[in-house]
């Protein structure tokens, strides 16, 4: 069967996604690896009520084809959301609900890329973002991230040397994996050198609100003149993942290519699902609610720096996230920190993380790995944090020449 299936499709080459889980069976275990958002946070009966208003009020025709770009109410309060929180001047008219941000990644790849075509991404980068690029078989240039984001020096002697790059991704606010945020000033010279060198900026943003020290900044596509950055968000990380709604934002033939490769894929969106987070929204503070989820996450944070900070070994370097959900941790080189958490981590601290070679689109960097501090309450963050911080003190120690 194998020789029918298309070369993208090929089962035997495994997805990016898939080094997202480690298992560990064991009661001990605790699980720094899935940057699932904590499921106690979930509003679960302010959205069952908006689902069961949108039934009221809408009836049968909630559940007829209705648009192709998505329910209008929704579309609305997001154009006004993203003209708040971002700084975007947009219309209803340019955004399209996708089936998560997942998904919009991957309209934005198929409707720019042909095989061989050149992709500039950040590293490390977005895990799912490489599984959708890679459908499309693009050509990749890694881009080494700075603690105020991308290195645009770099980028643009990359840029010099491929200029026929097509797409840089981005995912500007608090990093997955590294926590890191995008300056200001850099956001407004990526779009400036995006009209010099002519490509497409994908900015992927679904933890912008999630900030616990200042509000958001200004979206890049703030700074877009041209209708050439695509602004995707998702309500998965400040709603729920299940509700399965990204958004992005687009202009003229980027929005219309984007538009005809969604309705092939699947023709309408979800209406049911999008009216009731509309109805959501009217009935309820998004914003209080995100204050809410800040001061849980933020408790969070503090409990995986403080431990990296009084814990960890000196040899190890880290960041320190203003937002979102990950930390990365950088291991001496020489370490591999894939078959540290098989070896060691797994059978002898019963702690996952996702290693860092998933993060790269060449599998090249092995001595770093990404903890999420998401899913977990700050005392079982300390705990898998000081099992992993004793483990590791012995690899570095047994790495060490002996004198
Ligand atoms: C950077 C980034 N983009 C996109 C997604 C996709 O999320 P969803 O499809 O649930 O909106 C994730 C999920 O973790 C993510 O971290």
């Amino acid at each position: 069967m194998k020789n029918l299936l298309a070369t993208r499709a090929n089962p035997d080459v495994t997805s990016a996604l898939s080094g997202l889980f480690p298992v560990d069976d064991s009661p001990l275990a605790i699980s720094l690896a899935a940057g699932s958002p904590n499921l106690d946070y979930f509003p679960v009966a302010a959205v069952r009520q908006a689902f069961l208003t949108a039934i009221d009020q809408q009836g049968a025709g909630l559940f007829q084809y209705q648009t192709a770009q998505g329910n209008l109410d929704l579309r609305q309060a997001l154009t006004a959301r993203i003209q708040k929180w971002g700084q975007v001047a947009t219309t209803a008219d340019n955004v399209v609900l996708t089936v998560g941000g997942q998904q919009g990644i991957e309209l934005v790849a198929k409707a720019l890329l042909n095989p061989g075509d050149e992709v500039a991404v950040e590293v490390p980068t977005y895990i799912g973002a490489l599984a959708a690029f890679d459908l499309y078989q693009p050509t990749y240039h890694a881009v080494p991230l700075e603690p105020d984001g991308l290195d645009l020096n770099a980028l643009e002697e990359t840029l010099k040397r491929h200029p026929k790059i097509k797409l840089l991704y981005t995912v500007p606010d608090y990093h997955n994996p590294t926590g890191i945020t995008m300056s200001v000033t850099k956001r407004q010279q990526l779009v400036d050198l995006a009209n010099r060198y002519d490509f497409v900026i994908l900015e992927d943003t679904p933890y912008r609100d999630l900030g616990y020290e200042a509000a958001p900044l200004p979206a890049i596509k703030s700074f877009d003149t041209q209708g050439r950055v695509v602004f995707l968000s998702s309500f998965s990380k400040i709603l729920m993942p299940g509700l399965r709604t990204g958004w992005l934002v687009a202009d003229g033939d980027l929005l219309a290519a984007i538009m005809k490769v969604r309705l092939a894929s699947d023709l309408e969106t979800t209406n049911i699902t999008h009216a009731a987070i509309a109805a959501y929204m009217q009935a309820n503070d998004l914003d209080a609610h995100i204050q809410t989820l800040k001061t849980h996450y933020r408790a969070q944070r503090d409990a995986m720096v403080t431990s990296l900070e009084q814990d960890f070994p000196d040899e190890v370097s880290f960041t320190k996230p203003a937002g979102g959900f990950f930390d990365w941790v950088t291991l001496p080189k020489g370490m591999n920190a894939a078959t540290l958490l098989t070896d060691t981590m797994i059978p002898r601290a019963h702690v996952t993380y996702v290693p860092a070679t998933n993060f790269y689109p060449n599998r090249d960097v092995t001595n770093a790995m990404r903890l999420s501090f998401s899913g977990l309450e700050p005392q079982v963050i300390t705990t898998g944090m000081r099992r992993l911080a004793d483990q590791l003190k012995l690899a570095i120690h047994r790495q060490a020449p002996v004198l």
